[in-house]
């Protein structure tokens, strides 16, 4: 069996970061999770860092250590989604008061440390939110980026435009200055933009699948389901809500369901009106250099079945 690729999961959950992290808990034969960093994004930093605990108590892997990370935006004023994700930011099943601990280092040294201290180019950062812990290890720790083996994002949009406003996805808007200083970082990125993730729904029928594993684990990821698809059903119209952040793990362990196409993502950081937007040369009309794979198309019965084979397995 090859080795077991290195995983840091940096994260605001969130009922959809929650779900990708029960996929990679799920994925043990062939991730190792060095640990979950959280971030402010969805709800505030306490919330966020509270919520990666109690998904790892609710999968039984309370050994691996949650780190919290920035609580605010490099430069700007944190931006919430309560509306999107509950005043919990986990609405939907009963929440209870998680009791593995919150490591006493700060995301950031965490980040550093392990991508000095593990073999180059080992190291893949899966980012769930704001770029926030990332950009502040990199400009903290300059030497880091050239150790990372890839970062794969959920963030960004283009012929999908926006869903904070019409022209910036969540994750890059709350922090534009930070996903501007990773996305010019050299570090090989996949970015998962609303453009994929729109495409894999939480329709009735793959849910009743996950339904049907009937185990405490499924039971609270339908509860998760439950609620956080009511918002994008309004909004969108569409049977069930995208699934935006399992994309990430699930490419780590399938990328064969994905594809996309290299070329340059700029990340608007002045204007008002588009603030946050993620600027993708994907006709390469642009000389600019490439520095993201930007995956555009899924497999999403093929993503579905998956997800819900890796749950069955906690
Ligand atoms: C992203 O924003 C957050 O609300 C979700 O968790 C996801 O990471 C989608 O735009
Ligand atoms: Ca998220």
């Amino acid at each position: 069996m090859s080795e077991k690729r290195k995983i840091i999961i940096d994260t605001d959950p969130g009922q959809d970061d929650a779900v990708a992290i029960l996929l990679a808990l799920g994925s043990m034969d062939e991730l190792d999770v060095l640990g979950l960093t959280s971030v402010a994004g969805n709800v505030p930093l306490a919330l966020t860092t509270r919520n990666a605990r109690i998904v790892l108590e609710v999968a039984g892997k309370k050994d691996i250590p949650v780190y919290a990370g920035c609580d605010k935006p490099i430069s700007r004023q944190l931006v919430t989604a309560e509306h999107v994700h509950g005043a919990t930011g986990l609405d939907g099943p009963e929440l209870f008061e998680p009791t593995i601990p919150v490591q006493d280092k700060h995301a950031v040294d965490f980040i550093i440390d392990t991508l000095r201290s593990e073999p180059e180019g080992s190291v893949t950062l899966c980012t769930l939110g704001a770029l926030t812990n990332i950009a502040t290890a990199f400009s903290r720790a300059p030497d880091i980026a050239g150790r990372v083996k890839e970062l794969v994002m959920m963030g960004g949009g283009y012929f999908e435009g926006g869903n904070i406003t019409p022209a910036a996805e969540f994750n890059i808007y709350v922090d534009p200055e930070a996903a501007d200083l990773v996305m010019k970082s050299g570090v090989p990125i996949v970015m998962m933009p609303l453009d994929v993730t729109h495409k894999v729904l939480t329709t009735k029928e793959r849910v009743a699948k996950i339904a049907a594993l009937n185990t405490p684990v499924s039971k609270f990821v339908v509860e998760m389901l439950d609620f956080f698809e009511r918002f994008d059903i309004e909004k969108y119209g569409s049977d069930g809500g995208p699934l935006h952040d399992p994309t990430v793990i699930a490419y780590l362990l399938k990328p064969d369901l994905f594809t996309g196409r290299v070329c340059n993502v700029e990340i608007e950081v002045n204007s008002e009106l588009t603030l946050g937007m993620t600027v993708v040369d994907w006709w390469h009309v642009t000389q600019r250099a490439h520095n993201a794979l930007v995956i555009g198309d899924v497999d999403a019965d093929g993503f579905f079945a998956l997800l819900t084979e890796r749950i069955g397995r906690l």
